[in-house]
């Protein structure tokens, strides 16, 4: 067995944690032969709760968990991590948009991406999940400058997810059929899920849905998704969001599979117009622990409208915390 992968994981008493922690001590982000050593951070007032949770992880008896930390210190948690998965943070409760977490969250992410950037390993792989993802993600890569920046990421899996189910659901085929479905842009509700590549089951999903459909009815689906479960459930989503974020690792670190893509929000490259650096969802291909921006799709006037929308929202909302971008 090799040596563990050391995860780091904040906002570890959260909901979101309790269902992502399991699943990445059993092995699901690093796969099947692969230790992992967790570091979670929490809050001094939530330490308590924190070693509830580690109880329950130790009474799993993961064959591949090799230690728990838990600690209210970001310097314990984030040395020399492999990978950092930015967590905790004040979730949005219902009637208002993730843009408005933006004052109370944003300088989280501007303290712990200094600390990170003192005593983090320089080729950490970082997701933000925390909301607004994009932006937090934003925040912390400007705050640490010595990792590299390729690396500092921002969740749009679960929207990738939840754009897949849509369409198996309205064409009757398995999630397992549809291939290169795309989410472009923010993480709110701006962003822009795309079939335009889709497939389905070998089929184009343009062949097998109408365009008032993808419009009107399967993009706003998505992009209100999470509005939707608030209000189904009194808090947002943490089971499929802590599954979108082991999706997202699980595919970095292990690769996506010939002939697909998934979404990230990754610092743009420059393609299709977006600014270079700002944190942006494209579909990317991942091989070898890195990833590739899919830089040649042909993309329709209408769709490039809204996605230089979700642009203009991420540049209101990096406006809106200029100081913490040291
Ligand atoms: P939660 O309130 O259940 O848990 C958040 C945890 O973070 C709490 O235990 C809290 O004590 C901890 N915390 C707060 N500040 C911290 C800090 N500075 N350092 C370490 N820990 C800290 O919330 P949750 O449901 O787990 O959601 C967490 C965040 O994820 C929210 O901002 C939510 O909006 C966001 N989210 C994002 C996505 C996405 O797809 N990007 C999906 C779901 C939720
Ligand atoms: C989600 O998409 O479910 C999360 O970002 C939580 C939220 O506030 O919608």
């Amino acid at each position: 067995m090799s040596e563990p992968k050391r995860i780091a994981v904040t906002g570890a008493a959260g909901q979101i944690c309790y269902s992502m922690l399991f699943r990445i001590a059993n092995g699901d982000i690093y796969g099947p032969d692969q230790p992992v050593s967790l570091q979670l951070l929490e809050i001094t007032p939530a330490l308590g709760l924190l070693e509830a949770v580690k109880m329950e992880l130790d009474d799993c008896a993961f064959p591949l968990l090799h230690d728990v930390v838990c600690t209210d210190d970001p310097k314990v948690a984030l040395t020399d991590v492999d990978a950092a998965l930015f967590v905790g943070a004040k979730p949005r409760g219902p009637g208002m948009e993730r843009k408005d977490l933006i004052s109370d969250n944003g300088k989280i992410f501007s303290s712990l991406g200094q600390i990170l950037n003192e005593v983090g390993s320089p080729e950490c792989k970082v997701v933000v999940v925390g909301n607004p993802a994009n932006t937090n993600a934003y925040i912390l890569k400007a705050n640490a400058p010595n990792i590299n920046p390729r690396n500092i990421t921002a969740l749009t899996r679960l929207d990738h997810n939840r754009a897949i189910s849509q369409l198996a659901a309205k064409t009757d085929a398995k999630v397992s059929d549809i291939t290169k479905m795309v989410i472009w842009g923010n993480h709110s509700t701006t962003q822009v899920p795309d079939i335009t590549w889709a497939t389905v089951d070998g089929k184009a999903a343009t062949d097998l849905v109408d365009t008032a459909w993808a419009h009107d009815t399967f993009i706003p689906t998505v992009a209100k998704r999470g509005a939707a479960v608030i209000d189904a459930r009194g808090s947002s989503s943490a089971a499929s969001a802590a599954n979108g974020v082991v999706d997202h690792m699980a595919s970095w670190v292990q690769g996506t599979p010939d002939g697909d893509w998934v979404s990230m929000a990754v610092p743009s490259d420059g393609s299709y117009g977006i600014e270079e650096g700002l944190i942006y969802s494209f579909p990317v291909t991942c091989k070898d622990g890195d990833y590739t921006i899919i830089d040649d799709l042909t993309v329709t006037d209408a769709m490039k409208e809204k996605m230089l929308a979700s642009q203009a929202e991420l540049h209101e909302e990096r406006d809106t915390v200029k100081d913490l971008l040291s």
